[in-house]
């Protein structure tokens, strides 16, 4: 299991420091919710902080974008070279268009799916994609109970995904900690995003190592 901690709960007001103690601490990417205030009802933050982020990680960005206008972000964040550039696709009319994009700009594209959306959502743009990040919360907010009915979903995604890209990540958000994360390794998880359970934690690198099932 890969581990990207949100730092949705990191400190804010030493968020490099925080960046930097988590890539020490062995995470495997550095997990930045952009949230707009109308896709999702909340707002948190934009290039310019994330240009900070990138300056002390050490670890390849993973930006999920939680947004209305999905085009205009990644064109604000593509310069910051990110890992990943995922997006919901509630939100998007045109996926394939805006995967090719991504991929055109050098970055590794994703798909995000929301707790009500079936995995079969994502079947004809598998084979165009490098991750498929399923929410296990209702996106905008760190700290939510994890919804269990998820598990079934990410095991027909592994289905789905073995038959049409084997090399495609399947990463999972929200209420991640250390009793469900071997549940979400046996369903087909590969990479998890882990917030509140991570920064609310004494040492980040024993969560952190608690998660790498
Ligand atoms: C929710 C975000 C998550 C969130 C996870 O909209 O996408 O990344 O920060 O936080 P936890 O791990 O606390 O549920
Ligand atoms: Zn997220």
């Amino acid at each position: 299991m890969r581990v990207a901690p949100s730092i949705l709960s990191a400190d804010f007001g030493n968020l490099a420091a925080d960046v930097k103690a988590i890539c020490e601490a062995g995470c495997d990417f550095v997990h930045v919710d952009v949230m707009d205030g109308h896709f999702v009802p909340n707002l948190t933050i934009g290039p310019v902080v994330v240009s900070a982020v990138a300056k002390a990680a050490t670890k390849p960005l993973d930006i999920h974008l939680m947004v209305e206008n999905n085009t205009f972000f990644v064109d604000l964040f593509a310069p910051l070279k990110p890992g990943y550039i995922t997006f919901h696709i509630e939100e998007e009319k045109n996926p394939h268009r805006l995967v090719q994009y991504i991929r055109e700009l050098g970055i590794k594209p994703g798909i995000v799916l929301n707790p009500h959306t079936p995995a079969e959502a994502v079947e004809y743009l598998l084979p165009d994609v490098e991750m498929v990040l399923v929410m296990s919360v209702n996106p905008g907010f760190g700290g939510q109970k994890f919804i269990s009915g998820v598990v079934e979903k990410i095991k027909r995604l592994k289905l789905l995904r073995d038959r049409i890209n084997p090399d495609c990540l399947i990463e999972i958000d929200g209420g991640v900690n250390d009793q469900n994360i071997q549940m979400l390794r046996d369903a087909g998880v590969d990479v998890c995003v882990a917030g509140s359970y991570v920064f609310n934690h004494d040492s980040y690198k024993t969560a952190i190592d608690s998660l790498k099932v």
